[in-house]
């Protein structure tokens, strides 16, 4: 149908005209008729009519929409994202994993085939982490996570990482040759077909443990290295689960904890701090509230050295001391103001 033809028709009946929509959409005079059309077309009416175009259309090819939902991903993907919030997306395990390595360079020569354990690896991408350090080098990539996980979001997510590592390595700090080991580390044909995740993780480097980590039951001397991000706070058997891991790690090793010792509320940071009882201290009840001289401590007691490779702190003038409630109020300052660290624990020689 010619282009005047065309726009007889969609002016006369934009309904019908939508049918021919999802035919060829390329040059420049088809793109007028569909901006046309689009006008003519109320919104609601004119997107169920394509679509019911499309599908009942035997000679549509489903490319345009998804070169939209490439384009659209595209954009998603590219959203600047600094504090790596979005668990789903490249931005945080990108730059969490290049953080990692830098901090404990001194300690994993990655060449010699390190475990690598993701401790609390989450339920949006539990298997990013281990996947990159397979990449990288580590001969076992090991996810412990004791929430529920729903294996299609673990594919999506590793779905998502692998097309993204693929396109651009030097992102996460890895090489060309590091893609080399893709395929003796999963089998990426059953990632891309959504095979069930055993068959994913045939290769055997990967690993999901669904345990806690207070019961995880490592193998002692067994890991080289632990990696955790905003879970220690949440552990609720804090001793038992540190014990666990200074026990599976190897003499030499390294663990680099992150975290978040803020009440986990963007309203009130210290809001805990307050909350003896009811309501407003339950909504802090998933934390165990512990401060950073408290992590320390319980480290030391493990025979570990502790180096605080980072920290965040508030004002101490934004904190009252008259309000604190008992268990905060013989704390000092310097824990009271700290809201966030990053800890490098190693174990002392000869300790086990
Ligand atoms: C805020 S999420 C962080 C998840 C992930 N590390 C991330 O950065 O997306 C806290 C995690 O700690 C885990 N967690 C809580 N108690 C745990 C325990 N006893 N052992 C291991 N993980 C635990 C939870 O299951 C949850 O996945």
């Amino acid at each position: 149908m010619s282009f005047l033809a065309r726009m007889a028709l969609a002016l006369r009946d934009p309904r019908r005209a939508a049918i021919s929509i999802g035919r060829r959409l390329s040059s420049p005079l088809d793109r007028i008729y569909a901006g046309v059309l689009a006008r003519l077309l109320r919104r609601p009416a004119g997107s169920v009519a394509v679509w019911n175009a499309l599908r009942a259309n035997t000679e549509w090819t489903p490319q345009p929409n998804l070169t939209v939902a490439a384009e659209i991903l595209r954009r998603v993907r590219s959203i600047p994202d600094p504090e790596g919030a979005n668990r789903y997306l490249p931005h945080r395990w990108r730059m969490i994993f290049r953080e990692m390595r830098e901090l404990t360079a001194k300690d994993i020569d990655w060449s010699t085939g390190p475990v690598f354990l993701n401790f609390g690896a989450g339920d949006r991408h539990p298997m990013g982490l281990p996947f990159l350090a397979v990449l990288a080098g580590a001969s076992k990539g090991i996810a412990l996570e004791p929430g529920s996980l729903r294996d299609e979001i673990v594919t999506a997510t590793l779905q998502e990482t692998l097309w993204d590592v693929v396109r651009n390595p030097a992102a996460y700090g890895l090489t060309a040759a590091d893609l080399g080991r893709l395929r003796t580390v999963l089998d990426a044909d059953a990632l891309w077909r959504g095979d069930p995740l055993p068959l994913v993780l045939s290769k055997g480097c990967l690993e999901l443990s669904r345990s806690a980590g207070e019961s995880a039951g490592f193998t002692p001397e067994s890991i080289d290295i632990v990696y955790s991000r905003s879970v220690l706070e949440h552990v609720i058997e804090i001793e038992a689960a540190m014990a666990e891991l200074v026990r599976a790690l190897r003499p030499g090793g390294v663990m680099f904890h992150d975290i978040g010792l803020d009440a986990h509320d963007t309203r009130d940071p210290i809001g805990f701090y307050y909350a003896e009882r009811g309501r407003a201290a339950d909504a802090y009840s998933g934390l165990n509230q512990l401060r950073l001289g408290d992590f320390v401590a319980l480290f030391e007691k493990l025979d570990c050295t502790v180096e605080i490779a980072a920290i965040e702190t508030i004002p101490l003038s934004r904190i009252d001391r008259r309000r604190l409630i008992l268990r905060f109020a013989d704390r000092s300052d310097d824990d009271l103001r700290t809201i966030g660290a990053k800890l490098l624990i190693r174990k002392k020689r000869g300790s086990r």
